[in-house]
Order: structure tokens, then C-alpha cells, then sequence
């Protein structure tokens, strides 16, 4: 028996427990935790979120950052987890500020693509459960970082109770992408472009980013 599973939910909703966005990825949790996963949640408006200054500090020093608040250990939690639901309601087509700024914060995680061999599932919900461009956001998130998709499910507020059982799936379906170690045709391809673009770029800054070169150098992808 290896390790067990980790799971980690970040949400994203202001409403935080009474957040129908929650209600649903909460559904997904709940089917990782009883699928034997160790799971952990954590409501992005508990945190102090700064803004990125897009200083470079995080590329020239491996997640270095003078911005000191609630960000590094999530980022820290976010490497320790084979598996995340990103849970967050559509604010007028995308994800909440509050994650959006969390993206931002991460940006070492795209360079470097530090979310490769992890695994990634979206939920969202909103007023009219037209989320595709939310749930697509999420995906791509995912595989700039070099994760896979496992799969993302919306509904509308007024479908959150019937929609627990997708929930459900979700879950269920995160946690067996992880122990099968599953790979996705397609997905592959688009990390794949983005390993190669941030090779040329690590490549060209090498003395801008010496940290990110040197976790290039290490991994072997140089
Ligand atoms: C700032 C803001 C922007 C929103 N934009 C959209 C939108 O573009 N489309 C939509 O269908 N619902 C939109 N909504 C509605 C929320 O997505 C919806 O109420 C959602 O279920 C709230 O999730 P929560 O209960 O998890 O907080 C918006 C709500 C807010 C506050």
C-alpha cells in the first residue's frame, strides 16, 4: 500500500461554507475522502491574497517573493497534493479575483511547470450555468502548469442540488485518474507546447531567471 492519495480543494467563493460553488466541489471532496484520499480545504477569502508586482523575484530565486502574506503556504500545499479541485463561482466569465490573483502569484508554477504528473478537476457554478469559458480557464490553468485535466463540471444555482451526483463523479473520477496514473491523449500535446515555449524562454533568461534555470538543469529538460 503506497501513500495515500492528497487531495487539496481550494475555493473560491466569498460565501465560503454557504457557497453553492462549495456545495458541489464539497460533494467532490467527500467522494476523494471516501475513495480513501486525505483531503484538505481551503477558502481562498480566509487568506490575504496580495496582487503579483511582476517583480521576478519568484523566477531569478525559486518562489522567493517580497510579498509576505497568505499565498506561499498555500503554494506550498498546492506542490504537496497529487490532486486539486479549483472551485469558484463565474464572476462575469472567469474565476473570482481572488483566485485570479492566486494564478498570478503562481507564476513560477507555469515557467517551471510545477503541477506536472498532478492532477487537476474545475468546479463552478454561477446564475445562468453558462461556464464553459470558466471551466476552460480552469483547464488551461491546469495544463500551463504542466497538470492534467481530469475533468470539470458547472451548474446553475438552481441546479446545485440535482448536480451533487456529477459532483460525486468528479470526485471519484480525480482520484482514479491519480491511482492509475492516467495520461490524456490531446492534453499531452498542449503541455507539451507549453514545455517547449518555456524552454526557449527559461533558455533565453538563463541569466534573468538563474533559479529557473537551474531547476530546468536539474529536472533534466535542458
Ligand atoms: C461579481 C459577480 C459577477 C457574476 N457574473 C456572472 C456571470 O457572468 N454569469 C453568470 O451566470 N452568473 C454570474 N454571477 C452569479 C454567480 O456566479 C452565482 O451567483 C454563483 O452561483 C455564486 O456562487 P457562490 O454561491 O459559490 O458564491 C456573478 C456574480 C457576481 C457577484
Amino acid at each position: 500500500m503506497g501513500a495515500p492519495v492528497k487531495i487539496l480543494l481550494i475555493s473560491a467563493s466569498p460565501h465560503r461554507l454557504k457557497s453553492n460553488t462549495f456545495l458541489l466541489a464539497e460533494a467532490a471532496r467527500q467522494a476523494c475522502a471516501a475513495a480513501g484520499a486525505e483531503t484538505e480545504v481551503v477558502h481562498l477569502p480566509d487568506l490575504e491574497i496580495k496582487f503579483c508586482l511582476h517583480c521576478e523575484a519568484c523566477h531569478r530565486e525559486i518562489l522567493a517573493c517580497p510579498l509576505k502574506d497568505g499565498v506561499r503556504p498555500l503554494l506550498d500545499k498546492m506542490l504537496e497534493a497529487d490532486g486539486l479541485i479549483l472551485a469558484t463561482p463565474n464572476y462575469i466569465n472567469q474565476v473570482t479575483a481572488s483566485m485570479k490573483a492566486l494564478f498570478d502569484r503562481s507564476s513560477h508554477f507555469i515557467h517551471c511547470l510545477r503541477l506536472s504528473g498532478k492532477y487537476v478537476s474545475g468546479v463552478v457554478s454561477s446564475g445562468s450555468g453558462r461556464d464553459k469559458e470558466v471551466l476552460d480557464y480552469l483547464a488551461h490553468y491546469a495544463h500551463t502548469c504542466g497538470a492534467w485535466y481530469s475533468g470539470g463540471l458547472s451548474a446553475s444555482v438552481a441546479a446545485v442540488p440535482e448536480s451533487r451526483a456529477r459532483a460525486v463523479e468528479i470526485g471519484n473520477r480525480l482520484v482514479a485518474d491519480i491511482k492509475e496514473k492516467r495520461g490524456f491523449p490531446g492534453q499531452d500535446k498542449i503541455i507539451n507546447e507549453h514545455r517547449s515555449h518555456f524552454k526557449r524562454l527559461i533558455e533565453a533568461r538563463k541569466d534573468d531567471w538563474p533559479g529557473e534555470y537551474r531547476y530546468w538543469q536539474e529536472q533534466g529538460w535542458l
